[in-house]
């Protein structure tokens, strides 16, 4: 669909000229993180970038008080409206998408902002939802962009529009995320990936040279309905193991111990299960640090074999990947041009990411089609892709 496809059904929604503000347009993009899965919410590091697909927004400022918004993907004739000074708390059953977009707004009403007027929004978005390409980040980051614009709010720049757009997924939606999604959303530069010390929310802009190699996402066609469960479930654990290496070291975050420190004292933690997702912690941080110096001396062979051993962890210790993402790794490990593969984003179902040679990438996908749709009867879909800039205005004519 494009911009003036979205505008004109934004006209035909919401009427043409009866309202205050110019019709404006905005994007928002999706992520693929290259290594460092499970590490943001452990003070660790990471490694996304932005995609070129992502979530679009059509929106302008109103006369009354109410919110109104749409979305092409859902269901356009359903356009659900709120105050946003009245916002108190999530309701699963009733707010379903939109809880994304109210909770951006509850989290600039807790940041101190406040809304004089309403506003109208469209959203369509050509991401795959559900798929682990941060989907759902996409609407906060958009939400929170749109506001900062129409609403000339002063105080916020986007690594702030990321904090918000996270705050409103974790504390209003319930999914207690770290802030990776959203701040590759909001962060993104072209043809560059962002090694991100979520801790302390700094960044640095890695060039993303692959040489001949290009980045692949595969996607399972699993999508992963139980994740918000199972995610909070390995934060909780996550936090036990980090209570009782505490009573050993001094520490803030699973993250914060080397593996060789982790190796010295782990036995403190004394229960199986919690040690291997502490191990998954620790030594996925070290990992991402060492397959940002390969990428930063052009060792593309290292970076791969390096997601290789993220996959193992993160199906392992860390027990979130699925048969069907194990089939689509190890099948794509086994080809000739594949540098490197390993799941991305949470887990259970979604997306897997590769490093392949250019020259290979038509095998790729025609062995991971044929066996993957043999074995589990699903067709995978295939997106060759290059890092994109974060979330922005976009002319509109
Ligand atoms: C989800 C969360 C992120 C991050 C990943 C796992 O995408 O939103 O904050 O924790 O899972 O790396």
């Amino acid at each position: 669909m494009t911009l003036q496809e979205m505008k004109n059904k934004f006209e035909k929604i919401f009427g043409e000229h009866d309202q205050a503000g110019e019709i404006r347009a905005f994007f928002a993009p999706g992520r693929i993180n290259l290594i460092g899965e499970h590490t943001d919410y452990n003070g660790g590091h990471a490694l996304p970038c932005a995609l070129s697909l992502g979530t679009y927004g059509i929106a302008r400022l109103t006369n009354d008080k109410k919110v109104s918004v749409v979305s092409l993907n859902i269901d356009e004739t359903d356009v659900r409206s709120f105050d946003p000074d009245q916002i108190v708390m999530y309701d699963p059953a009733g707010d379903g998408w939109t809880g994304y977009v109210k909770g951006v707004f509850w989290a600039y009403r807790q940041h101190g902002n406040e809304f004089p007027t309403g506003c109208q929004i469209l959203f369509w978005g050509n991401l795959p939802v559900g798929s682990s390409l941060a989907s759902s980040a996409t609407l906060g980051v958009l939400t929170a962009e749109i506001i900062r614009e129409l609403y000339q709010v002063s105080n916020v720049d986007n690594i702030e529009l990321a904090v918000l757009a996270q705050r409103a997924e974790s504390k209003f939606v319930g999914t207690n995320c770290g802030i990776m999604d959203q701040f590759a959303s909001a962060m993104g530069k072209k043809d560059n990936a962002i090694f991100l010390d979520a801790e302390h929310i700094k960044y640095e802009y890695v060039p993303l040279k692959l040489g001949t190699a290009r980045i692949v996402i595969t996607n399972s066609q699993v999508k992963h309905e139980l994740s918000v469960e199972e995610y909070n479930k390995r934060r909780k654990e996550c936090e036990k193991a980090l209570k009782k290496l505490k009573t050993v070291v001094n520490i803030n975050n699973l993250c914060d111990l080397g593996w060789d420190q982790f190796e010295s004292c782990k036995d403190v933690i004394m229960d199986d299960t919690l040690i291997r997702r502490a191990r998954h912690a620790v030594y996925e941080n070290a990992r991402t640090i060492r397959a940002v110096n390969a990428l930063r001396v052009n060792n593309i062979r290292r970076f791969g074999a390096l997601m290789n051993e993220s996959h193992a962890s993160l199906r392992d210790d860390y027990e979130v990947s699925c048969p069907e993402i194990d089939f689509l790794v190890e099948t794509a490990q086994s080809l000739p041009g594949t540098i490197g593969s390993r799941m991305t984003g949470g887990g259970f179902g979604g997306c897997t990411v590769s490093l392949v040679e250019e020259a290979s990438i038509p095998e790729f996908k025609e062995k991971l089609y044929s066996g993957y749709k043999e074995k589990y009867g699903l067709e995978a879909a295939f997106y060759v892709v290059d890092a994109g800039d974060g979330v922005r205005e976009l002319p509109l004519e």
